[in-house]
């Protein structure tokens, strides 16, 4: 089936029941991801950002919108075909030993895709074991490693040559490197970006911190209490964040055009906790904590505006 997009992600909305009470996850979310390209999901620490991500895959199903990955509605297809299209579409967490079965070699828990899914003799199985810890930078001997043995950027190179074993389309990379040194974070973004150009793979890369994926994406979400704030080109957004919790984000990495406008000072005093999912502000979500906030703001919800070339914008005032 032709289809524009590898995914589309619709209107996505979750909501999850916490003690009787409604928890708003992730709130009336849309982009499109085409293949070789990544998207990077930036915001705080229960912003959404995973939320999203397993919606995406359907590890969880919306409650409202819908997904459409290579063009099938992926909420709606039979049970059969999601379990073909999920070989397409993998995921990697920022934890990667959780992922993995501590008396499991590392070889048999890369391998352990190709028997599930009976590929291959046990020969044929090894041999692709080698190659893929071979192409994430592993000595052939890391196959008989446990998971202990190896270092947290080993680990997460194991990660990565799991989600690859079944030749995927899709790649959800949740927080892959914030639990790695800083020394090693830059290889395995290197690793990732090299896997992509050879595979011609979709990522969507999530992280809360706004400098990370600066090199890896093309383009850049912000999300805000679950609702994409700004999204634009990564260039653009780097170069004109004009959503004022984009700027307080640039302005926590000191990428700020300008660290002594008048706007970059007010946003230095910003105050306030991201506040509750459960009873999100009115008008815009971001208001209690704006600097610039008026009256529309406490009232009236801002529509996402495109501001120019697709850098799309959701505030009263961003122009
Ligand atoms: N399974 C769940 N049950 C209830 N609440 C959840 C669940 N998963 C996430 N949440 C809540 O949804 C919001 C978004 O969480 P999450 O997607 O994990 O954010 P992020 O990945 O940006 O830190 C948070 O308020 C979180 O507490
Ligand atoms: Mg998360």
């Amino acid at each position: 089936m032709p289809s524009e997009h590898l995914l589309q992600v619709e209107n996505v909305s979750k909501r999850f029941r916490v003690r009787g009470k409604t928890l708003h996850a992730v709130e009336n979310v849309s982009f499109n991801l085409d293949s070789g390209k990544t998207l990077g999901l930036v915001g705080e620490s229960g912003s959404g950002k995973s939320t999203l991500g397993r919606v995406a895959l359907r590890l969880l199903d919306a409650d409202g919108g819908r997904v459409l990955f290579q063009g099938h509605d992926i909420g709606r297809i039979p049970k059969k075909q999601l379990r073909e299209l999920r070989r397409d579409m993998q995921v990697i967490f920022q934890d990667p030993q959780a992922s993995l079965n501590p008396r499991m070699t590392v070889g048999a828990a890369i391998e352990d895709a190709y028997v599930i899914h009976k590929i291959g003799t046990k020969s044929d199985r090894q041999q692709r074991v080698e190659d893929l810890l071979q192409r994430v930078g592993l000595p052939p001997s890391a196959a008989n490693a446990y998971p202990h043995e190896l270092s947290g950027g080993q680990l997460q190179r194991v990660g990565i040559a799991r989600a690859l074993t079944l030749d995927p389309k899709l790649i959800v990379c949740d927080e892959v490197i914030s639990a790695l040194d800083v020394s090693i974070q830059m290889q395995v973004i290197q690793l990732l970006k090299e896997l992509q150009k050879e595979r011609n793979l979709g990522y969507i890369f999530i992280s809360h911190n706004l400098a990370v994926v600066e090199y890896i994406s093309d383009e850049i979400a912000v999300l805000y209490l679950g609702e994409v704030v700004e999204h634009a080109a990564a260039e653009d957004l780097f170069k004109k964040p004009s959503h004022p919790y984009t700027q307080v984000l640039l302005q926590s990495i000191l990428k700020v055009p300008d660290p002594q406008s008048e706007t970059t000072q007010a946003l230095m005093h910003i105050k306030g906790e991201i506040p509750s999912p459960f009873s999100p502000p009115p008008g815009c979500t971001f208001h209690p904590r704006c600097p610039f906030a008026q009256d529309i703001c406490r009232t009236k919800k801002p529509e996402p505006r495109d501001i120019g070339h697709g850098h799309v914008v959701s505030c009263h005032f961003a122009e």
